[in-house]
């Protein structure tokens, strides 16, 4: 009866009952108190000591019934806004309002019978029952709003197994092991989804109507249709909301939960671009030279380096030195020390003496960016100092086949693009000491194919791309 009248209430303004419903999260914490604390205080005054405790308790339980009365209230208007697993849903609504008729039925025999031991016995147990299915409610509830596995996420491993709690998946993002074969969708973009929206929208708690489950429902798109545009990712909804200013209520993923990086909302943008395709190979699409960064940034070749060695945070001085003599500076990635640099649109000249301003930071300095500037004979003698150089970006440089023997110091290096430059088969065969080497760019250069060939033979993990046939 009287769930018929609050949902029937619920139907006349939908924004405001949700306004309402909303405190509901809120509420709850008061029955809760109220309610344990009844049952302690009537239960501890059974003992000598606590006796005078026993004259509060219908007091208390008045409180935790009508507060209780009003949560259950709150949460119905709530449910009205759908987007939960029904079945918990469901337990935790007949829980809840479980308990409270228990509440009010122990404060009625509290306050009319307890003279009566019988009934004084019959009013402890319906206490004791009223406890659990509290107890129980509340458990749903947070797993309604916090995921299922919210109270056991961050159990110690030995307790875990007692209780059968399951291996939490790594969130890790996955790793692309070749970019050759890796495929776009499933390799590269499915596990952001999986990461950071699959918590809200799998079948348990399908928010907005929208499961990102697999490719095909993603594309079948949610409650507002389609929010994937192939090629056009300024319609896509779904981009639109990776964009929105944090506190937009339409963001994604909403504000508290882990964010998706810089780097992911872009390859999110550039696959949509790409026609959002599924079975595509992700070196059969057109990148630009950020999207390949990014890509190769995942492959093992891309992480490693940092894995294993750590070095120290650069001073802000030198740091600021070095921007105010005209380059770019700014983390790899968030929380990391090391440093990529790149040069401001201004500058067109590199000298030794600006490499000067650089050095203090060699040992931060991962992924230097010197492209497009012209190189004097100095700044190139210094390249051999950045010995903890992973990737190095020279193309359409007048970097030239003798500045490469300083290069073949660098024993870290993995990237190395120096296309466009006047670099011939001399300068390649200088590079012959790089053991990490996976990337080379060499389109528009004079490297003939047999120098390639002959190069790559005894190096399988190298991808060499001449721009032709792209990769071989
Ligand atoms: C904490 C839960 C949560 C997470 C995590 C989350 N979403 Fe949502 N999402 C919602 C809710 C709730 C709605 C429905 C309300 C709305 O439309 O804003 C929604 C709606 C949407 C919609 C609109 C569907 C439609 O057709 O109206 C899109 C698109 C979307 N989410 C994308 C994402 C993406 C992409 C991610 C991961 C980057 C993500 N969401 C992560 C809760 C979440």
């Amino acid at each position: 009866m009287i769930i018929v009248f609050f949902q029937y209430l619920a139907l006349f303004n939908s924004d405001l009952t949700l306004f309402i419903g909303r405190f509901h999260p809120l509420l709850v914490h008061l029955p809760i108190g109220f309610l344990l604390m009844a049952f302690l205080m009537e239960y501890l005054s059974i003992m000598k000591r606590f006796e005078h405790l026993g004259s509060s308790v219908p007091f208390v339980l008045i409180l935790g019934f009508l507060s209780g009365l009003f949560s259950v209230f709150t949460g119905l208007l709530l449910s009205d806004g759908g987007g939960y697993s029904l079945e918990l849903l469901n337990l935790h609504k007949w829980l809840g309002i479980v308990t409270v008729v228990l509440s009010l039925a122990a404060w009625l025999l509290r306050v009319t019978l307890y003279h009566d031991p019988l009934y004084k016995r019959i009013y402890r147990i319906v206490l004791a029952v009223m406890t659990f299915t509290l107890i129980g409610a509340g458990h749903y509830g947070g797993s309604l709003t916090h995921g299922p596995d919210y109270l056991f996420r961050y159990m110690p491993e030995p307790a875990r197994s007692w209780f059968g709690v399951q291996e939490e998946v790594p969130e890790q993002l996955a790793l692309i092991e070749d970019l050759n074969t890796a495929l776009v969708y499933q390799h590269v973009i499915e596990p952001i989804f999986v990461a950071r929206c699959q918590s809200c929208h799998d079948p348990d708690r399908t928010e907005g109507n929208l499961l990102v489950t697999s490719y095909t429902n993603l594309m079948a798109g949610g409650e507002s249709g389609t929010i994937i545009e192939p090629y056009q990712k300024d319609n896509s909804e779904l981009y639109r909301r990776l964009l929105l200013a944090d506190r937009d209520n339409e963001r994604m993923p909403p504000r508290g939960r882990t964010q998706l990086t810089a780097d992911q909302i872009k390859l999110i943008g550039w696959w949509i671009d790409q026609g959002a395709p599924d079975q595509t190979v992700v070196t059969e699409l057109e990148a630009t030279l950020e999207i390949e960064n990014i890509l190769l940034s995942m492959t093992p070749a891309g992480q490693h380096f940092f894995d294993r060695i750590s070095v120290p945070h650069a001073s802000i001085e030198r740091i600021e030195a070095a921007i105010n003599r005209g380059f770019r500076i700014s983390p790899v990635a968030e929380d990391l020390a090391f440093l990529q640099v790149g040069v401001q649109q201004s500058k067109n000249e590199i000298t030794g003496e600006d490499m000067e301003f650089l050095l203090p930071l060699a040992e931060q300095i991962t992924w230097l960016n010197l492209s497009r500037t012209t190189l004097t004979e100095d700044a190139v003698s210094r390249f051999s100092e950045f010995h903890h150089l992973t990737r190095l970006y020279l193309q359409n440089s007048t970097i030239t086949d003798g500045a490469l023997a300083e290069i073949s110091l660098l024993k870290h290096l993995e990237y190395l693009n120096i296309y466009g430059t006047d670099v011939g088969d001399a300068g390649l065969a200088y590079l012959e000491p790089l053991e990490q080497l996976r990337s080379l760019y060499l389109w528009q250069t004079h490297v003939s194919r047999q120098a390639i060939a002959d190069f790559k033979s005894t190096r399988s993990a190298l991808k060499v791309n001449t721009g032709v046939d792209r990769y071989y």
